[in-house]
């Protein structure tokens, strides 16, 4: 068994043209590959609303702030593609980067506001290179959906709102944060991590999720991040970028919690940097853990 694998945006409108004809409903799940269970995930998902699911693999450069990152991302096309076809996934487009960025490539695209704050500061031109690559990946597919985890809850917030704004009509599909068993969220990073800092990793969620859970029963959020981000230093993260609690709506900073709230993190674990975040209910008692 195995998955069909298309390189250029013309042999993608050809497959795509014909399910339409068929009357089919399709859906795209874009990765940059090192597949996890999470994006597994979204697959399963997929599959069960739509008739056709395309997984789009792409190392998309324009999104990587650090030339070292870029280089060090996990290229794993052939184990991807073995762990797609058994699920049934119907066709992975795997672009050339000279099909996605032809010479003379010149448009960007920027969704001010939601893309400045939190990851969006401290790598710049981050989102800029997503909201690029997922436009294109849409207009490329014409799907009628999307899946994305919310492991990357700023991501979606770019990716909604870009779509929203240039009227490309497609459904986004947000999907809960996969977890390994002991709380780690999974991501494609993880596999970066020595056996020692795979240890510690886990404890950034349940200080999250701690956290989480005392803003929601009423305690104060400066003090609640405060003690938080002592926790995480001590438990022997290098570095915290942010911990910050916003509304999940808009991802507006919140002083208090007056609103359905996210707790958001990214912090760097000896050189391999983590993000993760949670959900904060504004009525006590209704916090769900959205660990697998
Ligand atoms: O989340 C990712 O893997 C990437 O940011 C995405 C959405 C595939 C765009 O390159």
């Amino acid at each position: 068994m195995s998955i069909p694998i298309v390189r250029t945006v013309a042999e993608l409108r050809q497959t795509v043209v014909a399910w339409r004809r068929e009357g089919l409903r399709v859906a795209v799940v874009p990765t940059m590959g090192a597949l996890h269970e999470g994006h597994l995930g979204l697959v399963r998902t997929a599959l069960d609303r739509a008739d056709r699911v395309i997984v789009t693999l792409f190392v998309n450069p324009k999104q990587f702030n650090n030339p070292a990152d870029l280089a060090a991302y996990p290229r794993t096309e052939h184990e991807d593609a073995a762990k797609l076809a058994p699920l049934g996934a119907h066709l992975l487009y795997a672009p050339f980067a000279s099909e996605m960025y032809p010479d003379g490539f010149a448009t960007t695209v920027s969704v001010a506001g939601v893309s400045e704050a939190l990851c969006g500061a401290f790598r710049p031109g981050h989102f800029d290179g997503v909201a690029t690559v997922v436009a294109k990946l849409f207009l490329q597919t014409g799907a009628d959906l999307a899946l994305f985890g919310e492991k990357d809850f700023q991501q979606l917030h770019v990716v909604r709102r870009m779509a929203r704004d240039l009227d490309i009509p497609i459904e986004i599909v947000a999907c809960p944060t996969v977890r390994e068993e002991d709380g780690l969220a999974m991501s494609s990073r993880n596999a970066r991590l020595s056996r020692s800092e795979r240890q510690v990793a886990p404890k950034l969620a349940a200080i999250l999720f701690e956290a989480a859970a005392r803003i929601a029963d009423g305690a104060p959020v400066d003090a609640t991040l405060d003690e938080a981000r002592s926790a995480i230093a001590t438990a022997g993260y290098a570095r915290i970028e942010y911990l910050e609690l916003r509304a999940k709506e808009d991802l507006a900073p919140l002083q208090t919690l007056d609103r359905p709230g996210r707790l958001l993190v990214a912090a760097w674990l000896g050189e391999t940097r983590l993000i993760d975040n949670v959900e904060v209910p504004s009525q006590p008692g209704i916090m769900t853990r959205t660990a697998a």
